[in-house]
């Protein structure tokens, strides 16, 4: 296979994005790019500024490509739920969008070789950042379930939260996400939609897995 292979994965916070990207990633020998992330490397610069235009610039002039390599390689602190909140919050802002899909564009041409090609997840990766891909996800799952997945993340790591606390800040979020002007969270019109209201994890990477293969057979090949 001569062409690398483009895949996005987009969707609400907690309908399991992030993991069933690392697993077909892993899976199927595909560099994993977590859009998100750039957004709460973004915002853990920006904690405790105004976020006008002169700081938003200052920290985009500090934030070069080799800065946000060294900062990927150790992601731990930045998933708080301050900087979630942040990141969300600074995601509606052009300045901020425009540098942020520069970079990950970067990223899609530049990832190493030994890789069959890109996984990409986020909001407007299928939209915006890989209009041109070859498979777009957009996986969805009920508000109810999505809470009740990230409470039961959180609480392994015992942070003492309640599950209508998790639901009311996911709420919060999508509607954030979605209802901004600027590259608002939505299903690509060639995106497959995936509700995985009903589906557990595993039948979630092989329905996944199957929409794949379907349409790139020979990413089936040597795993
Ligand atoms: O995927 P995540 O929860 O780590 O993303 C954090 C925030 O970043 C999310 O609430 C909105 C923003 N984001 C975005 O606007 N576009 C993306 N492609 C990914 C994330």
């Amino acid at each position: 296979m001569d062409e690398k292979v483009i895949i996005t994965i987009d969707g609400p916070a907690a309908s399991g994005k992030g993991s069933l990207s690392k697993v077909l990633a892993q899976d199927l020998n595909l560099y994993y790019l977590e859009t998100g992330i750039f957004y709460r490397i973004f915002a853990k610069e920006m904690l405790g500024q105004d976020h006008n235009v002169k700081q938003l610039s200052q920290v985009i002039s500090k934030l070069k490509k080799e800065k946000i390599d060294k900062k990927l390689r150790n992601i731990e602190n930045f998933y708080t739920n301050e900087i979630s909140e942040l990141a969300s919050n600074l995601a509606k802002k052009a300045i901020v969008r425009k540098f942020v899909a520069k970079i990950q564009k970067q990223y899609l041409k530049t990832f190493p070789s030994q890789y069959r090609g890109v996984i990409l997840e986020g909001r407007d990766c299928g939209t915006v950042i890989a209009p041109n891909a070859d498979i777009k996800i957009f996986l969805t799952a009920d508000l109810y379930v999505r809470a009740k997945r990230r409470f039961e993340q959180l609480n392994k790591k015992s942070k003492k939260i309640s599950l209508e606390s998790v639901m009311n800040d996911l709420s919060i979020r999508d509607s954030r996400d979605t209802e901004r002007k600027l590259s608002p969270l939505k299903k690509a019109e060639d995106a497959f939609l995936l509700d995985n209201t009903e589906y557990s994890f595993l039948e979630t990477i092989n329905i996944v897995k199957n929409i794949i293969f379907s349409k790139i057979p020979t990413l089936k090949i040597n795993i």
